[in-house]
């Protein structure tokens, strides 16, 4: 069975200053954290072994996905049986614990930090800002895919031209409908140096073999050890596939992605719908 690592050291800049005193994989999308969405994904893809990779400040994370048989009791005694069982639930999706990044030295040195936790295994990495709402999960389909291939799978998607300097671009050459060879990859490039406009979109399945090859990559974009230029060089060892995702996909790490994703979840339930709808409707006169 795999083990998934979820990088999760960021200092999360870019919605500070909540982020201050909040890991930004805290912050609420309607009534849970994004990173129990993330979390859900990795046991729903028979996932059940989870590492944090954390900075010393954001411990506490994992602390979200501890029993808390106390305030179990406590709803019991007062009768929210079913407030109890979903907290239990919460704690049964995964065993969940922490590996520490001293240093933001970047992803590449993130997913390095959880060698030891992974061993000699392939394992999955899931960047927490990407979130995938689909009736299959991106990373199960992944999974099936690599026991088809055993070679490292990559989830990718289609990003607007403008946008390909926010991700890893890859240069690839189709298999199947979804299915692509990965030829190339180049982590953050300008729009006019982009093999492609097919970006890397968070989720990994990857061998222990990574690890080395990361090992041996210097510093690249923003001076940092990128998981991109990792994996690049595994690309001359063998194939290298890519998943391509068009389900939906909710960006959590800007402030417009996080109203929207809250937005989005919020309206996909049937308890909280009607009254989101209405407040809405009479705040702004706007139809959701
Ligand atoms: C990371 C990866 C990048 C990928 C992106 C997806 O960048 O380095 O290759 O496309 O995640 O979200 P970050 O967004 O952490 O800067």
């Amino acid at each position: 069975m795999l083990k998934a690592v979820i990088p999760a050291a960021g200092v999360g800049t870019r919605l500070l200053p909540v982020t201050k005193v909040v890991p930004k994989e805290i912050l609420p999308l309607v009534d849970r954290p994004s990173l129990q969405y993330v979390i859900e994904e990795a046991a729903a893809s028979g996932i059940r072994d989870v590492a944090l990779v954390v900075s010393p400040g954001k411990k506490a994370l994992v602390d979200y996905f501890r029993p808390a048989p106390k305030l179990e009791g406590w709803l019991r005694g007062k009768g929210k049986t079913e407030l109890a069982g979903q907290l239990e639930a919460l704690a049964r999706l995964a065993r969940v614990s922490s590996v520490l990044q001293r240093r933001p030295l970047g992803l590449g040195h993130a997913v390095l930090c959880a060698e030891k936790f992974v061993g000699r295994h392939p394992f999955a990495v899931m960047l927490p800002d990407d979130i995938f709402d689909a009736p299959v999960p991106c990373l199960a389909e992944m999974v099936r895919l690599w026991d088809r291939f055993h070679a490292p799978v990559i989830s990718l998607a289609e990003v607007k031209r403008e946008e390909v300097s926010s991700y890893g671009i890859v240069r690839a050459r189709r298999v199947s409908s979804r299915v692509v060879r990965i030829e190339d990859m180049v982590e953050k490039p300008r729009p006019e140096h982009a093999p492609s406009c097919l970006g890397i979109v968070g989720r990994y399945v990857l061998p222990p073999e990574v690890f080395p090859a990361i090992r041996a990559t210097r510093p690249g974009w923003g001076g940092e050890i990128q998981l991109t230029d990792g994996l690049r060089a595994l690309l001359r060892r063998g194939p290298v596939y890519g998943l391509v995702h068009r389900g939906r996909r909710l960006d959590m790490g800007s402030r417009a992605g996080l109203v929207v994703a809250s937005a989005y979840f919020a309206l996909k339930r049937k308890d909280l719908a009607p009254e989101v709808r209405k407040g809405l409707k009479a705040l702004l006169g706007v139809r959701a």
